[in-house]
């Protein structure tokens, strides 16, 4: 479960078992102030958010991580940091814990992955869901920033896709989304393109195989997936297809943002292009709305 655990039993243990811990130490119960109150939790690891605990430095180590972890019903603690660099790496810090490595399972998929290496957004959940409820049956999938499976896995498992050649260059998202696929009884209807996607997919030889024969086309990278748009919409049949187009909106402008990228999708290509959704996936930042936009073309 990603869910953030709302329920207060867990915080109210957490603020209780510090308490106890503050008082046997002889420290400053304000600390009790500045307690997380959420949290992600993947099998038996507990993720905080980034920064949490950091008025507590003078007592890190293993038996308040244990007590933190124990309380929010882990045997295992991380702490996220900022997602950062072209592989979107969660810098995600192991606090408590010999492994990093955890199953996470949603909709009926098991998605495992190094919570220090690749991230997992909790807020994309709905998203996830949504892309494995689409009848895919027969269909062709280009995923141009697989990651360790986010939607690669949805749209085979629950999707019913005939094939998804999954593009990812990040040594251990591939690591994950190959073990994934094995997992989840689906390898066998995944060409998995290892190296940056423009070239994995134009120079490895997959070209004929990908270029002009897909349905559908992913496009899952944040802030922005304008690198991939040639690339996708070569990849799209000749009759067009679905593209399913990520991106950072300014927060209250997200329909003037959407309009503006048909407009400039529009000019790259000469098929009618038609703006069928417009999903408001999470909040980025304060200001800045995660969309996704499904467009067809024909
Ligand atoms: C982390 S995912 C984003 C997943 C999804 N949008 C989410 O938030 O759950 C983006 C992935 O694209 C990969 N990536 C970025 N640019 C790429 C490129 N040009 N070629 C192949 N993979 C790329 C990164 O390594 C990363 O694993």
């Amino acid at each position: 479960m990603t869910e953030k655990d709302q329920s207060h039993a867990p915080s109210l243990r957490l603020e209780k078992n510090l308490e106890n811990y503050l008082e046997k130490n002889s420290g400053d119960l304000s600390l009790l102030n500045s307690l997380p109150k959420k949290w992600e939790k993947h099998g038996d690891l507990i993720v905080l958010p980034t920064n949490s605990f950091e008025e507590w430095i003078d007592y890190f180590g293993p038996e308040l991580w244990t007590i933190v972890a124990k309380s929010l019903g882990g045997q295992r603690l991380a702490i996220k940091g900022e997602i950062s660099g072209p592989e979107r790496r969660p810098n995600t810090k192991l606090l408590l814990g010999e492994s990093s490595w955890v199953t996470h399972r949603e909709h009926g998929i098991n998605y495992s992955f190094d919570v220090t290496k690749s991230m997992f957004s909790a807020g994309n959940l709905p998203e996830r869901g949504r892309i494995g409820d689409f009848d895919c049956s027969g269909e062709t999938i280009l995923d141009l920033y697989a990651g360790i499976g986010y939607y690669t896995l949805p749209l085979l498992v629950r999707g019913g896709a005939k094939h998804v050649h999954a593009c990812e260059w990040s040594e251990d998202a591939i690591h994950a989304l190959k073990y994934n696929l094995k997992a989840n009884n689906v390898a066998e209807r995944c060409t998995v393109h290892a190296g940056d996607n423009r070239l994995a997919v134009v120079d490895s030889g997959s070209a004929a195989e990908v270029l002009g024969s897909c349905d559908r086309v992913m496009l899952g990278l944040l802030p922005s997936s304008e690198n991939g748009w040639a690339l996708a919409l070569a990849a799209l049949k000749p009759e067009g297809g679905w593209l399913h187009l990520h991106g950072n909106a300014p927060g209250g402008n997200e329909k003037e943002w959407a309009d503006s990228i048909v407009k400039q999708l529009s000019i790259m290509e000469s098929r009618k292009l038609e703006l069928v959704h417009l999903v408001k996936v999470k909040w980025y930042s304060p200001h800045i709305r995660h969309c996704v936009l499904d467009i067809h073309i024909r």
